[in-house]
């Protein structure tokens, strides 16, 4: 595994106003997004140890102020987060009917969309950074030529000595054709130093049957560590050229799937930042994961992850 340079960790993404409901025609407002989920997990359990934060842009309003001061206030740090005069945040709403969830998406004019306009202004937003994490969301939501930008930009990134991850959450839905999906996701992986793909994802989309596929797949692609998820199922890793299989352990308090690979992420890629060798960082992803399985959200509760924290925030 590749060293992490410096205990500082970004997402590139987008984070949305989210609306759950609580009651009949009743909803309460939150913030999410698969990389933002990801950066908070982390911010919680590495506490002071690292700082943490999003390469994002939001709007200029009351609602974009109240997302930036709960990231504050969550010990995040709010440099990379720039404002869009003209744009706001992207919205979701939560569908309840009976146990089943549905997601409504009010995000194709999101301030998001342009975070990777100004190269100049990511390459600086990375400045000084050890880990850049992001996911195919991001790319997807990105206009063709931000995209060829933030490519450009995360390259001079490794060359510095910076350490990518990624994760290819595939959804269809946000990418123009399954060519564009595949070719850009491809590209990204072939510019990674951390693949954090999910089996589903990659048998529905790229045709793999299993997580040996997925490994040989994306090595062919020259990436050095790769972990393949697979809910209840084990984890696979590949790390420069060896392969491992860890179980998962079984759960059987699972309120709510929303957001196990986003916390799995966090968990794995913490303790790596934090030098810990792969089982414990599989262990950790896998402990993170948990509390957000046993939760209502995308977000654990801040008392489980305090309860998780002591094993990992020793420097
Ligand atoms: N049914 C489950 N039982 C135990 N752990 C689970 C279960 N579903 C998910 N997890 C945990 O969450 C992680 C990510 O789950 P997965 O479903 O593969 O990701 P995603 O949410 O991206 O689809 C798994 O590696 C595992 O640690
Ligand atoms: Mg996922």
């Amino acid at each position: 595994m590749v060293p992490i340079p410096r205990r500082s960790v970004r997402s590139i993404g987008e984070a949305m106003v989210e609306m759950a409901p609580v009651g009949a025609g009743q909803y309460r407002r939150g913030f999410a997004g698969d990389t933002f989920n990801t950066a908070w997990h982390m911010a919680q359990w590495l506490g002071a140890v690292a700082e943490v934060g999003m390469i994002t842009c939001v709007g200029q309003d009351a609602l974009s102020d109240a997302f930036v001061a709960e990231m504050a206030a969550d010990g995040m740090t709010l440099a990379g987060v720039s404002h869009d005069p003209l744009r706001h945040m992207g919205l979701y709403m939560i569908q309840l009917d009976g146990v089943e969830r549905s997601f409504h998406y009010w995000r194709e004019t999101s301030a998001a969309r342009h975070l990777a306009d100004d190269g100049a202004v990511l390459a600086r937003a990375l400045d000084g950074v050890g880990l850049a994490h992001l996911s195919g969301i991001t790319l997807a939501i990105l206009p063709a030529a931000a995209r060829e930008t933030l490519f450009a930009v995360l390259s001079e990134f490794r060359a510095g000595g910076g350490v990518v991850s990624f994760d290819p959450n595939i959804r269809p839905r946000l990418w123009a054709s399954r060519t564009e999906m595949q070719e850009t996701i491809t590209r990204m992986l072939a510019g990674c130093d951390i693949a954090l793909p999910s089996l589903d994802d990659e048998r529905a989309h790229f045709g793999d049957p299993d997580a040996e596929a997925v490994l040989a797949r994306m090595a062919g692609l020259g990436v050095a560590e790769i972990v393949v998820k697979d809910g209840a199922g084990p984890v696979t890793i590949h790390d420069r050229g060896a392969t491992e299989v860890f179980a998962t352990p079984p759960l059987t308090n699972i309120l709510d799937t929303t957001g196990a690979g986003d916390a799995f992420n966090a968990g794995y890629l913490a303790a790596r930042l934090m030098g810990d060798d792969v089982a414990r960082c599989v262990a950790a992803g896998q402990r993170m994961a948990a509390a957000v399985l046993a939760h209502h959200g995308a977000r654990a509760s801040k008392e489980a992850l305090a309860a998780l924290r002591a094993p990992v925030a020793r420097s």
